[in-house]
């Protein structure tokens, strides 16, 4: 989670992207387009999947979200406002929780409210996250005493305690076992449905995108464009083995070529 220490916003907010292109200069001086002319518009309480295969801009485009990295050109914007640097309005939750080691569960979910100064009024929402998140009898532990599980909640909590208008999640329970994965995609849904906070997931799961989703934009490599975004209209709570789900799974794993004879030229996407 990386926020700025200022007061954190309540209300969940739309986020547009116009024509977002992002240029690296690699080492050897040649340039990589990563993001090329880019527009998305997220709802105000939608939350959105962004699929494609590795090196496809999912990361670059999440961090210029977060205001960790700036466009070469184009814009983006929560709501009215332009981004133009990180912002506790905005929280962002990497694969890795990166909890802060030295801290207990309850005062890394602490350190948002700590930072801005409205710890003391904030103590029975840190108490409600570590009910919500199960993690009550965890509290006191340290982060080298919780399991990869335990700690992405921890991550969470710690996240969405400081409302954030929009939650940027980068492969978020990428490092989780299936079981355990399929238990958090359900406790993101729930708090989701909770707080109805804008959320963009970065997955390379499709199964996680159609169970969490209300579009999934699919984008492809060199230089990163969206391809397609589909609407997942399947009502909530989706089933994993409902006919319509593999239906959806089916025509993404088309787009992605996995499905036919063609070559998989979508290395890094699971199926
Ligand atoms: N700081 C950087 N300097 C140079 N090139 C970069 C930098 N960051 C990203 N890139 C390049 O931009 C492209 C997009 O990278 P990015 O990390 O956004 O991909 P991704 O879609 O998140 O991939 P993955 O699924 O593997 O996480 C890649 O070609 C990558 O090599
Ligand atoms: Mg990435």
């Amino acid at each position: 989670m990386v926020t700025a220490g200022i007061e954190a916003a309540t209300e969940p907010s739309s986020l547009h992207l116009r024509e977002v292109c992002k240029t690296f200069r690699r080492a050897d001086g040649a340039e990589v387009v990563a993001l090329d002319r880019l527009t998305l518009d997220v709802a105000e309480g939608e939350m959105i999947a962004l699929i494609g295969p590795s090196g496809c801009g999912k990361s670059t485009l999440l961090r210029m979200i977060a205001g960790l990295d700036r466009p070469t050109s184009g814009s983006l914007r929560v709501g009215s406002q332009p981004i133009d640097g990180p912002g506790a309005e905005r929280g962002l939750m990497f694969q890795d929780p990166s909890l802060f080691p030295w801290k207990t569960v309850r005062r890394n979910i602490e350190t948002g409210p700590a930072a801005r100064g409205v710890l003391r009024s904030h103590r029975g929402e840190v108490d409600e996250y570590l009910r919500l998140t199960g993690l009550e009898p965890f509290a006191d532990s340290y982060p080298h005493q919780l399991s990869g599980g335990m700690a992405q909640r921890a991550a969470l909590a710690r996240a969405l305690i400081n409302h954030p208008k929009v939650l940027l999640l980068d492969e978020p329970l990428g490092a989780l076992d299936q079981f355990t994965r399929m238990r958090m995609q359900d406790e993101v849904v729930r708090i989701w449905r909770a707080r109805r906070t804008t959320t963009v997931l970065v997955t390379h799961d499709i199964d996680e995108a159609l169970y969490m989703c209300d579009r999934i934009v699919v984008m492809t490599p060199r230089p990163g464009r969206i391809e397609r975004v589909m609407d997942v209209t399947l009502e909530r709570p989706r089933h994993r083995n409902d006919p319509r789900f593999l239906e959806l799974r089916a025509e993404i794993l088309e787009m992605l070529h996995f499905a036919g004879d063609e070559p998989a030229e979508a290395e890094g996407v699971a199926s």
